[in-house]
């Protein structure tokens, strides 16, 4: 049987998408000196973002060999640039020549700020960030771009907690617009505004997050994965007919299947297994065993050729079943789900309602807001899709946000500014 919505027609044209203008403000580059630990994925991405905006960069890695990688990738990358024309030969040399590599982290006593993206594991960070105290100056920032540990937790192993906070990039950080920023408990305000104005003068969309297990994007994205993978998981649809859903009316640039292949079934599933565990166990962001047995396979998605999708050359990939109505209603039941966990995160102050919105667009490119989506299709009728899932399932999964209650009760919309 399936057990799914059925989405009233007269709602049907709310459920649309439009792509939202950008409101990427001008802002003026501070010129300090960066310094950059780790240089794999984020760490180089970061380490380029901050010379391209005239910063003195330097980039640090325990491995050796990764950061001379580091170092031929960000030439061969701008080299394309330059051939594509979107760098001048001089703006290229000039961020080569503003990026150094060291060879030990004492060569950091001269940064303003310096931003950790190392290995996802707190003792290796703790130990890293208390080196680091005795060599910068009492003013440097201390920031960390984890993805799923506490910034709090972080910070309890430095002697000067207040200077600690969290700057979170999108990968790949030369191209997501966004930047999660995450005061620590201890946090000195200051340091927020200062680390803000920073990354704004990059030319970020930064937006300021509780220090709350996911942020703001990888706690409310959750169901875009885990919601799909049980639709698949119940025998309503294949990954191609969902991803071909999600696409044909969310206006989602990627379906979930093919997104997780792309950012990595090893990243994923950890990153929903931490969740999880943070949040005490709490069912709504339970993973599957459909993911697990991916991660467990190694079958990591486009980088081992194989995930949801096999990427070996000359394989045809499945055709959707290209039925409107259920679509329609795979689309409507993810939807519900994901616009539940925004006003959630609303109700629990993760995040100021315009920043919950422009990180979900910015930071995993939606085509909208999902409060600005809650408002325009009616909390009363995102509540009935919740209520009808809940009742169906008696699951806590789908247990409808209280505010969500409240705003359907009240006829309210959410106040976007
Ligand atoms: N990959 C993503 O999509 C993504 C997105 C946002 C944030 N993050 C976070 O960014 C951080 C880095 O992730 P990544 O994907 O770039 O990892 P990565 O594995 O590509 O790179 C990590 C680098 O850190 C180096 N390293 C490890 N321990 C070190 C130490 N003690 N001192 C100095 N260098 C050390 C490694 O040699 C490696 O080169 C993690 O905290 C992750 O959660 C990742």
């Amino acid at each position: 049987m399936l057990f799914l919505y059925k989405i009233n027609n007269s709602n049907c044209t709310a459920f649309n998408c439009n792509f939202a203008p950008s409101n990427k403000t001008t802002t003026h580059t501070l010129k300090m000196i960066v310094g950059i630990i780790g240089s794999g994925a984020m760490g180089a991405g970061i380490a380029q973002v901050a010379a391209t905006n005239n910063c003195t960069v330097l980039v640090y890695d325990s491995n050796a060999e990764a950061l001379s990688k580091a170092e031929q990738k960000l030439k061969t990358d701008l080299s394309k640039l330059v051939v594509k024309a979107k760098l001048t030969q001089a703006e290229a040399e000039a961020i080569i020549t503003n990026t150094t590599y060291a060879t030990a982290l004492a060569q950091f006593a001269q940064c303003d700020l310096v931003i950790e993206a190392i290995v996802e594991n707190l003792e290796v960070k703790k130990q890293v960030f208390t080196t680091l105290e005795t060599i910068v100056s009492s003013q440097c920032i201390l920031a960390s771009n984890t993805s799923s540990i506490a910034i709090t937790s972080i910070a309890a192993a430095c002697a000067n907690a207040e200077r600690v906070v969290g700057i979170h990039f999108f990968n790949p950080a030369t191209i997501m617009p966004l930047v999660e920023i995450i005061p620590a408990l201890q946090t000195n305000n200051d340091i927020t505004l200062k680390s803000k104005t920073i990354i704004d003068s990059w030319g970020k969309t930064t937006v300021v997050a509780k220090d709350t297990p996911g942020f703001i994007v990888n706690r409310i994205a959750r169901p875009y994965y885990g919601e799909a993978i049980r639709i698949y998981e119940e025998g309503i649809a294949d990954f191609a007919t969902i991803d071909w859903a999600m696409r044909e009316y969310g206006g989602f640039k990627m379906g979930p299947f093919e997104l997780m292949d792309f950012i990595g079934n090893d990243v994923n599933y950890k990153v929903t297994e931490t969740v999880w565990q943070q949040f005490f166990y709490e069912p709504r962001f339970k993973p599957s065993f459909t993911q697990k047995n991916l991660f467990d396979a190694q079958y990591f998605g486009r980088k081992t050729g194989r995930g949801y999708y096999n990427y070996a050359p000359n394989v045809v990939q499945p055709e959707p079943d290209k039925n409107e109505m259920l679509a329609k209603d795979i689309f409507t039941r993810i939807l519900c789900m994901l616009i539940n966990e925004a006003v959630d995160a609303l109700y629990l102050k993760i995040a100021a309602p315009a920043d919950i919105d422009n990180a979900m667009q910015k930071g995993v490119n939606y085509p909208k807001g999902l409060l600005h989506w809650c408002n325009q299709i009616g909390a009363h009728v995102v509540l009935a899709h919740m209520n009808e899932l809940y009742n169906t399932y008696q699951e806590d999964r789908y247990r409808p946000s209280i505010l969500l209650k409240r705003l359907a009760q009240n006829g309210e919309l959410i106040d976007l500014i």
